[in-house]
């Protein structure tokens, strides 16, 4: 299985601290934003990574992480994404790198305090297909989100006005090989880009998504300043990434 995680767009709702640097570079207590999702899947046993970045400052991740030995990494893997197409579009970017393996996607802002390691497990069982995590949350405006049906998700909705649930899908995505002929067939949203919920909904309509409930804190650090500042808190004072 392989990981990938994506570190594109402009960040502009962390504005004005995005407006010279990239949003997955700014601190989270004490390391930059960027370590979190790279230990969390190293942390799930996952030893080939590819890192998509984008926007301002592309090039400080390879100063940054460079061949990734810090994290035990035998080596890294870069993309680049140019323009502002959106989360699947980078996905798509990585197809040559999964050269037909399942892959372990993760929003490089999103901050997980456990260990994702036992739904990696899980899904590496699971024949084909995809697994994503959910979280209950209280502002489900700002993510996507997802209705149930007993073991089943019956429709994700992005960024709803009017939010059915408060179940939030959390920026961990698992997938099977199909997801690089989904990501070729989407249309770009309203906002002009291809979205990762449409990629999930595919899969849905498939019969073929599985989903399992994130224990612990989780953020998306690049929700807000709020959500931001609550992230450096929350890790400065309980630490994330914890092995079980
Ligand atoms: C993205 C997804 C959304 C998901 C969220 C999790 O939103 O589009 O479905 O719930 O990540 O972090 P973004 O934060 O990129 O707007």
């Amino acid at each position: 299985m392989k990981g990938i995680i994506l570190a594109g767009g402009l960040g502009t709702r962390l504005r004005p601290l995005t407006d010279i640097t990239n949003k997955h570079l700014l601190p989270i207590y004490d390391k930059p934003m960027i370590f979190y999702p790279i230990q969390t899947l190293v942390n799930a046993g996952i030893e080939d990574i590819m890192i998509v970045c984008g926007g301002n400052n592309a090039g400080d991740f390879l100063r940054l992480l460079g061949n990734g030995s810090i994290f035990g990494l035998k080596h890294l893997n870069y993309a680049y994404q140019q323009g502002q197409g959106g989360i699947a579009e980078a996905v798509g970017l990585a197809e040559h790198f999964a050269g037909g393996d399942k892959v372990v996607i993760m929003l490089g802002d999103n901050i997980i305090e456990k260990n994702i390691k036992n739904a990696a497990e899980q899904f590496e069982k699971q024949e084909s297909g995809a697994r994503i995590l959910l979280k209950e949350v209280e502002n489900p405006r700002e993510y996507g989100i997802a209705e149930l049906d007993g073991d089943k998700i019956r429709n994700i909705e992005e960024k709803p006005k009017n939010p059915r649930t408060s179940y939030a899908v959390i920026g961990v995505y698992m997938y099977d090989n199909k997801v690089f002929d989904i990501v070729k067939s989407l249309k770009p949203s309203q906002r002009g880009e291809l979205e990762i919920t449409d990629v999930n909904n595919a899969y849905i309509n498939m019969g073929e998504m599985k989903y399992d409930f994130l224990e612990g804190y989780w953020a998306d650090a690049g929700e807000s300043i709020e959500a931001l500042l609550e992230a450096n808190n929350f890790v400065k004072k309980y630490g994330a990434n914890k092995i079980d």
